[in-house]
């Protein structure tokens, strides 16, 4: 008789019934990207993991972000944005664009230490030093209670020379991204070493 043994992990799991998952965490860890939108007088960013590819003809991303997140009210009056991959060498600025903003930059992407160009079909900021990316008209905001669920068309793209058909990871080393430190406003990644 076949016998079903439990995982040692699934034993050992903590009953959560009483107390309540942030149910978000779980898909960590995830790849961290900056959303980026405005003008040359106001330009939001914004670092998020919560993008995925919606549809590909079109093509359309998608991402979910907070209500009261300053990007959105931006991103809904320009009708663009960019989706932009970093390279781990860019921690610094993702987690400053994540948790530690102080003040109200006019230019949040020069305040994470970034330069940008504007996008050619809708003028929206491209992080220059982004690995790829995104240039994206608006389509459609999906309000669910505390967020907004974000679709937008993909109109241009741009990719370094590390990227044919897929990722070869030679010179492009991925941020991965597994949450929040506990109890502190910063978050914890993987760090590829790189040599000089
Ligand atoms: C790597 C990383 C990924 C994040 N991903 C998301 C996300 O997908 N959606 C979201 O709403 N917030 C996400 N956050 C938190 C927002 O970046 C953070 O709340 C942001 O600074 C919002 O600031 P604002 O409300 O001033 O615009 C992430 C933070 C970090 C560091």
């Amino acid at each position: 008789m076949t016998s079903v043994q439990k995982l040692p992990e699934v034993a050992k799991a903590k009953d959560t019934s009483k107390r309540e998952i942030k149910v978000y965490r779980l898909f960590y860890p995830q790849i961290a990207v900056i959303i980026a939108s405005g003008t040359k007088d106001r330009v939001e960013a914004v670092a998020i993991n919560s993008v995925i590819s919606g549809s590909s003809h079109p093509a359309r991303v998608v991402f979910a972000m907070k209500k009261e997140a300053a990007i959105l009210p931006i991103v809904r009056e320009r009708r663009s944005f960019s989706v932009n991959w970093m390279d781990s060498r860019f921690v610094k600025s993702v987690d400053f664009l994540g948790f530690q903003r102080e003040g109200n930059p006019k230019d949040k992407i020069k305040a994470a230490g970034l330069t940008w160009l504007p996008g050619n079909t809708t003028g929206t900021p491209m992080v220059s030093e982004a690995a790829a990316t995104l240039e994206c008209s608006l389509d459609q905001v999906f309000p669910l209670d505390d967020s907004d669920l974000v679709v937008g068309r993909v109109v241009s793209t741009r990719a370094s020379g590390d990227f044919s058909e897929y990722w070869r990871f030679k010179t492009y080393k991925p941020l991965i991204y597994f949450g929040a430190a506990p109890g502190k406003k910063v978050g914890r990644y993987v760090l590829f070493p790189y040599r000089r």
